[in-house]
């Protein structure tokens, strides 16, 4: 599974190819907004704009889906590696850093040490489920209950 490095939180979190990153940050109780967010945050349709994510110079293009035209539209007066989690699928593993509006002392540092250490690649897909046994034969024909057939 893809790895995501929440920087500012100290944690790894996987997750599956294409899961929303805002959505696997609320599931794992990373604090992704700010006092702003808290209060009123739009649910992840990309219009309330607090939802900011750093992305280290450097990240693989492919870690995150591209930018989609809310985040182009909204983020053009912010530094360029950053994006909206709620509009990011992430694809491969990668560091994020949660809040970068609120500043993080040391973050250069912060970002080096956390690109240090590997992160798993993860696989590229989603688990198949387990064979269903509902798609198995059943084992003696299923009786009417309707009493209308023929006898
Ligand atoms: S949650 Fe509102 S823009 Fe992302």
């Amino acid at each position: 599974m893809p790895l995501i490095r929440f920087v500012r939180e100290a944690r790894d979190v996987e997750c599956y190819p294409g899961e929303n990153l805002r959505e696997v940050a609320l599931r794992e109780g990373i604090a992704l907004y700010g006092i702003k967010g808290v209060l009123g945050n739009c649910g992840g349709c990309g219009q309330c704009i607090t939802c900011f994510v750093e992305v280290p110079e450097g990240t693989s293009a492919a870690a995150l889906s591209p930018r989609t035209g809310v985040e182009d539209q909204k983020l053009r007066n912010r530094p360029p590696n950053w994006r909206l989690a709620c509009q990011a699928l992430v694809q491969e593993s990668l560091v994020v850093l949660t809040r970068p509006q609120v500043g993080l002392q040391g973050k250069e540092a912060a970002f080096a040490t956390a690109l240090a250490e590997p992160l798993a690649a993860g696989p590229i897909a989603w688990p198949q489920p387990p064979q269903a046994e509902a798609e198995a034969e059943p084992d003696e024909p299923i009786e009417s209950t309707t009493g209308d057939e023929a006898p």
